[in-house]
């Protein structure tokens, strides 16, 4: 690439010439987040991919979204900036596995968190994520039994919200795994009047002290009404950039990890993304995803009946 290029500008050149939008998870840096179209958690991104009209989706977030993306519009091409961009938590489940798990459970309805590949949404029953999980595990009989999985954080979360047992997959995500919950009661006890916030994909002993868990929008959306100006954030760090944006005088402290001497969480495979690499994959209209359809009709119906119930 020419040093010289100006990239926020080329991009959106080429946005507008090829109709193509750019979506981002909360948890690309900021400049991925400012020049996006849409910036949302891994719901928004899913609702929108759905009813967005341009010819080109670009999905800056890990390959799962670009994955639900495609699966929820074939005609589209879906481009991602970088394939590396893999994710843990779906990595912690292959489908072969996950098939054989669910044949030793005969009769349980299967609910996989959307942080899966397409294989293994296509052994799902309904497709939820953290905005949605409560309101559609409560949705679903009583007397019916259920597996969860990938995330056993959040399942364990979930059992604990909605009073149901489930049969777990033991899988997890490494970010949220990694906070030291010694150095985040350090932290309370330095800044008494911060309010923790954390992601239920947190392991339980962090959630026990959080003084509101939810999804990345939900902490969100929480940061920007709450009457409190301090907030100690517990999940990849990205998503501070939005709340800085959205409440400029309130203070932001990233939950730090165990292992890191920068005092806050961020996900590789997430920030393997940058403003070169977009302008790269819009420039040479790769690397595109793409699913085989049979796969993909497979695919759909967990994720349309979890659109159904969120809307
Ligand atoms: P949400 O954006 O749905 O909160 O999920 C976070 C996540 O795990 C993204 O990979």
């Amino acid at each position: 690439i020419d040093k010289n290029l100006n990239l926020v500008e080329e991009i959106n050149r080429l946005k507008k010439e090829k109709n193509a939008i750019i979506m981002a998870h909360y948890y690309q840096v900021n400049q991925i987040q400012d020049i996006a179209d849409f910036v949302g958690d891994s719901l928004a991104l899913a609702q929108q991919s759905a009813k967005t009209d341009a010819d080109i989706i670009l999905l800056a977030g890990v390959l799962f979204m670009g994955e639900t993306a495609k699966i929820l519009s074939p005609d589209k091409k879906v481009l991602v900036p970088d394939l590396n961009a893999g994710c843990s938590l779906a990595d912690s489940c292959p489908a072969p596995e996950f098939a054989e798990f669910i044949a030793k459970n005969p009769g349980h309805t299967v609910v996989t968190y959307v942080n899966t590949t397409a294989a293994v949404k296509a052994l799902s029953d309904i497709v939820v994520t953290s905005t949605n999980a409560v309101h559609i595990i409560n949705s679903i009989p009583e007397d019916q039994p259920i597996i969860f999985g990938p995330d056993r954080n959040l399942g364990n979360y979930l059992q604990s919200i909605s009073g149901r047992k489930m049969v777990l997959w033991d899988g997890a995500c490494h970010v949220h795994e990694k906070f030291s919950v010694q150095k985040i009661v350090d932290l309370k006890k330095e800044h008494q009047d911060a309010l923790l916030l954390a992601h239920p994909e947190c392991k339980k002993p962090l959630l026990v002290m959080a003084d509101f868990i939810g999804s990345t929008a939900a902490l969100l959306n929480y940061s920007k009404s709450s009457d409190k100006s301090k907030f100690i954030v517990a999940t990849e760090s990205g998503i501070i950039h939005q709340m800085q944006k959205a409440s400029p005088d309130k203070i932001f402290i990233p939950a730090p990890p165990m292992d890191s001497t920068c005092g806050c969480n961020d996900c590789e495979f997430m920030k393997l993304n940058t403003l070169e690499k977009i302008y790269l994959a819009l420039k040479n209209e790769l690397p595109e995803i793409n699913i085989e359809d049979e796969l993909r009709v497979k695919a759909i119906k967990p994720i349309h009946k979890m659109l159904e119930i969120s809307e």
